[in-house]
């Protein structure tokens, strides 16, 4: 790594990226906060910090931006997209949605970035998926399947990248409701619904909403990434939170 590593970051407008930013601009990391839309970073201004426009779904913003940032020690795949709906209620469209940037979104940013650190025989890819790859939830399965198949390409690519210097990790966090996440899936929410689950959706809404124990802060999630990229000895998988961690040492069934 070089003296002054760089990490690349993407979703850093608000939730865990803006916080992962956050740490790793206070421990003297160069950072490049990606946002869809530059203008509503309110990550202070440092030499340190570049803020670079990226919405993983494009091809050409993708290209443009890894190319603008040149060289990247840690790439952080973040964005992401939620949904919590009955899956007769999903049209193709909305789960294309979540596909194309939970998935295809963090395969194409890992494809842009990946040949300059096998170039440098270093760096680091770290992928942030959820908690609920664990332990199933009800409405989740167009989210789940997501981040489930993400799981499944960082471990099969942390394979093929080892033999070159290279390390592939997943964080896992767990519910997180004070982040952006409830607010930004809404509108996907909204359009997602089906009578026959109404009373069902509601009583699950009103199970999480009021839901009692412990919750994920994006400050775990900062902690469990800046652990991926700097400690090679670090697991696979980091649940991140402490509902994460609770859940991965259930047992058999917390590690499917
Ligand atoms: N909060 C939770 O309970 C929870 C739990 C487990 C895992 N996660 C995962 O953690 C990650 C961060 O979530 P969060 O809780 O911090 O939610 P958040 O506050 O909504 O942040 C998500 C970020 O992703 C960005 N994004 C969405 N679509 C994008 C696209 N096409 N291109 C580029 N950026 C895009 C958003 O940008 P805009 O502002 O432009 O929309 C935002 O910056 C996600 O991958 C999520 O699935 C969240």
């Amino acid at each position: 790594m070089s003296s002054t590593p760089t990490v690349l970051i993407t979703g850093c407008s608000s939730g865990f990226g803006l916080d992962t930013a956050r740490l790793f601009l206070d421990r003297g990391w160069r950072v490049i906060a990606t946002l869809r839309n530059p203008q509503v970073s309110v990550l202070p201004a440092t030499d340190l910090l570049r803020v670079l426009p990226l919405d993983v779904t494009d091809a050409h913003s993708i290209q443009r931006c890894v190319a603008e940032a040149g060289p990247i020690d840690a790439l952080v795949n973040n964005a992401g997209i939620g949904l919590l709906a009955p899956l007769e209620g999903v049209s193709m469209a909305t789960a294309r949605e979540v596909f194309d940037t939970n998935v295809m979104g963090t395969i194409a940013m890992t494809q842009a970035v990946l040949p300059q650190l096998r170039e440098r025989g270093a760096g680091v890819v770290v992928n942030v998926t959820s908690s609920v790859t664990l332990k199933p939830l009800p409405l989740l399965s167009v989210y789940t399947g997501s981040k489930a198949a993400v799981n499944a390409f960082t471990e099969s690519l942390a394979l093929e990248l080892a033999p070159f210097g290279v390390r592939a990790r997943l964080v896992l966090p767990g519910r997180a409701p004070s982040t952006s996440f409830g607010a930004n899936a809404r509108r996907l929410v909204e359009r997602s619904g089906h009578p026959a689950y109404a009373d069902y959706t509601q009583h699950v809404f009103g199970v999480m909403r009021d839901g009692h124990g412990p919750v994920t802060q994006a400050l775990d999630v900062a902690e469990a990434v800046w652990r991926a990229v700097t400690d090679p000895t670090a697991p696979m998988r980091i649940p991140a939170g402490e509902d994460a961690v609770a859940l991965s040492q259930e047992g058999p069934n917390a590690s499917a």
